[in-house]
């Protein structure tokens, strides 16, 4: 999106505005359906005539959102409409899997089509701007927004965003974009020390460039309407005030010319960060670093003028700022139809109470594809006709929590529970409930109720893990596991001796004991899988619907291996369990629970025949590395499969396994298709030591399969012969 420059609308616009409606423009407040940082102290609803406010958050719903506009178009002096920003990252009404979940779909398509719904449901309740999509690369599962991210990989997170960007911002039939997307949040926000939100980040050059950067890049060069940065420091500089990352990279090498939008009350909070002195300096430093839009600080309004008495600031730069928000209000629209979807007959009572049934479906097809299958001994899924199903814990009616943190518009009201999915596809079965404990705490009630309910069922679906609140913003867990009085529910199920089913509902992958992995017979990385969870996992159980999604993140044994992702560099001293002087852990085993890329499916698949087309290579070809890949099991199936690379001499130490390329097949029981992946060899490159993309003469690795683990792995080499 393009904001500099502007139109002669525009600059008449500007040329009557006082200096308080100009600083009113690059203000943004939060009006609290929905709390999602700490209170203002104002009212913006009573601000809007003053023109004190250009933009609000939090507000969603025609009536409302018409009354704030009507405010501004028609009562302020200048008439200029106000544009509205909600979080809608995975769903406005009907909700998808949390996006840790939805990335393990490794779907491009639908990753784009939930978005694409998200923005006609969000767009239908007057939102202009989603803060999304969050495409933090994510390795430390004590990171309660490790829930919001594509997983831990930096191709990953890139293409998700992409996707979102595609998705959320298509034209509607006016051509305008439906929902203005926001990259958040830049950069290395995944990186904070220990996973604790908003703590520092200490990031190497190197790994900006390699891992936090590119999906950023990628939504940059997808035409993303506005980035917002973080809330953190990076190697000591606060990032809404990162002049070098923000004006200097994002704006002038990467021509990025959107609006950067400030997170919830950052501005002020380079206070607390100890770069500035009081408001006017953190105004400075933020306006002067190429933040458009100060969200909830007040710092832009209350401190640009004494920035401006000072000489921290020019008139222009703050001209610069209001320029881009106002080019963006005409851009969508605004100037030509402020009331855009905000009709005067969409009164609360019309909003639709039900969701459409499309986005029904597509909420449930989205969930069914990010259910990873993970365990499944003795093929004792998928359950054909139970007798009795005991369905136990407190994640299997719970319509509220599995919408999952940031539900945006979603009502739990409109959720169909785990347990009502499962009543519904074994109507046959006597499928018996018990919570057994609470989220937190234990319950001797609750847990003799369940004590009684599974007695002589033919298979218990445990239902344990986290509330909503429990993964999120300000959410990060010293201890990522399954509470202790839903712990004794799981032991309890497994000593009945019935099979047990496991499913996980959390926005993270958590901790389990090894009791529980070895005990349970099938377990599932559920996740919070949005409104149409239950359904979908009873579809799975049942087989209707065959397992395809993978991990997108690893998934540790235990907490004091995080940060853990596959792409580790070698070490002087690469693991060797048979050798005590290699890396790795006196008390615990070196690989993770599950693997990068891992999950199953009711059939199986083979690879064969690993080949490329060329083997000596120059910088500027193309290679084919091609597989072929035969369903070998009993019935239909998606597989997944990967291509990585690995440069094993180089001038710096490169990651064990790159993720180049990622692509789905479906398969017919028996059928074979040929995966063809196209690589351009200068992607190859990595920096040198001057920073510069670089490739030695010599080998190439690629390595294509089923996931990121040893055995599900096939290598091939090419010579990289650069003439
Ligand atoms: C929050 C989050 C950010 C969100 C914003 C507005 O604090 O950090 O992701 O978009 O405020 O809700």
């Amino acid at each position: 999106m393009k904001l500099s420059g502007g139109s002669a609308r525009v600059n008449a616009l500007m040329a009557q505005m006082s200096l308080g409606e100009k600083l009113g423009q690059i203000s943004m407040l939060a009006d609290g359906l929905v709390e999602t940082g700490p209170p203002g102290p104002h009212n913006p609803f009573n601000m809007i005539v003053d023109g004190r406010v250009g933009s609000l958050l939090n507000v969603w719903g025609a009536h409302l959102v018409r009354e704030a506009q009507r405010r501004a178009v028609e009562e302020s002096r200048l008439g200029v409409p106000l544009f509205f920003g909600l979080d809608v990252v995975h769903g406005h009404k009907s909700i998808h899997p949390v996006p840790i979940a939805e990335a393990g779909s490794f779907d491009r398509q639908l990753w784009e089509a939930t978005a694409r719904d998200s923005a006609i449901e969000a767009m239908a309740d007057g939102v202009h701007m989603t803060f999304a999509p969050m495409i933090d690369v994510a390795r430390d599962a004590r990171w309660g927004r490790i829930v919001e991210t594509a997983g831990e990989d930096p191709l990953v997170n890139a293409e998700f965003g992409r996707a979102r960007v595609r998705g959320y911002q298509a034209r509607d039939e006016k051509g305008i974009m439906r929902l203005a997307a926001c990259a958040k949040h830049f950069c290395a926000y995944g990186a904070v020390v220990s996973g604790r939100d908003y703590a520092e980040a200490d990031v190497s050059w190197r790994g900006l460039e390699e891992i936090y950067l590119p999906p950023f890049r990628a939504c940059v060069d997808e035409g993303v309407a506005a980035i917002m940065p973080a809330f953190i420091d990076v190697a000591g500089m606060a990032m809404t005030g990162h002049k070098r990352l923000l004006r200097d990279m994002l704006r002038a090498r990467w021509r990025f010319d959107g609006l950067i939008v400030s997170d919830y009350n950052a501005i002020a909070e380079l206070i607390n960060h100890g770069v500035a002195a009081d408001a006017p300096e953190a105004a400075a430093l933020a306006l002067n670093a190429g933040v458009d839009i100060d969200m909830m600080s007040d710092a832009y309004f209350n401190g640009l003028p004494i920035a401006l008495e000072r000489g921290l600031v020019s008139m222009d730069e703050i001209d610069m700022a209001v320029r881009r928000v106002l080019n963006f209000k005409e851009q969508i629209g605004l100037f030509d139809d402020p009331y855009r979807n905000m009709a005067p007959s969409a009164s609360k009572e019309e909003i639709p109470k039900t969701l459409a049934p499309e986005r029904r479906a597509l909420s449930r097809q989205a969930a069914q594809r990010s259910i990873v299958l993970l365990k499944n001994e003795g093929a004792l899924l998928p359950l054909k006709a139970p007798r009795s199903l005991a369905v136990l814990g407190p994640l299997a009616d719970a319509p509220n929590d599995q919408l999952g943190p940031w539900a945006s518009a979603g009502d739990g009201q409109d959720a169909v529970t785990i347990l009502a999915g499962l009543r519904e596809t074994y109507a046959q079965a006597d499928v018996r409930f018990a919570k057994g404990a609470p989220f937190e705490g234990r319950d001797e009630d609750e847990l003799e109720a369940a004590r009684k309910a599974l007695a002589g069922a033919d298979a218990i679906i445990l239902c344990i893990g986290e509330s909503r609140m429990m993964s999120g913003e300000a959410l990060s867990r010293t201890k990522p596991e399954i509470p202790a009085g839903q712990l004794e529910l799981a032991r309890m199920a497994l000593e009945s001796g019935a099979p047990v089913v496991l499913a996980i509902n959390s926005g993270r992958p958590l901790v389990l004991p090894d009791w529980l992995v070895e005990g349970a017979h099938a377990i599932l990385a559920a996740w919070h899988a949005g409104t149409e969870a239950g359904p979908a996992l009873a579809a799975i159980l049942s087989g209707a619907c065959n397992p395809s999604a993978r991990l997108a993140i690893t998934w540790p044994r235990t907490t004091g291996q995080m940060p853990l992702f596959y792409g580790l560099r070698p070490s002087g001293r690469p693991h060797d369990p048979q050798n005590t002087w290699t890396t790795g852990y006196y008390d615990c085993p070196f690989d993770p629970c599950w693997s990068f890329g891992q999950g199953l499916s009711y059939t199986r698949f083979a690879r064969a025949n690993l080949r490329v087309d060329r083997d000596a290579l120059d910088l500027d070809d193309l290679v084919s590395v091609s597989v072929d890949v035969t369903n070998i099991g009993t019935c239909e199936g998606v597989e997944t499969i990967f291509l990585f690379s690995r440069d094993p001499v180089a001038q710096v130490t490169r990651p064990m396994l790159e993720l180049r390329d990622f692509t789905k097949v479906a398969l017919r029981q028996g059928e074979t298709r040929t995966v063809v992946f196209v690589v351009k060899v200068r992607d190859l490159c990595y920096l040198d030591e001057d920073r510069k993309p670089r490739l030695d003469d010599g080998a190439i690795q690629f390595h294509v399969g089923a996931s990121a683990r040893r055995e599900d792995l096939e290598r091939i080499d090419v010579v990289i012969a650069q003439g």
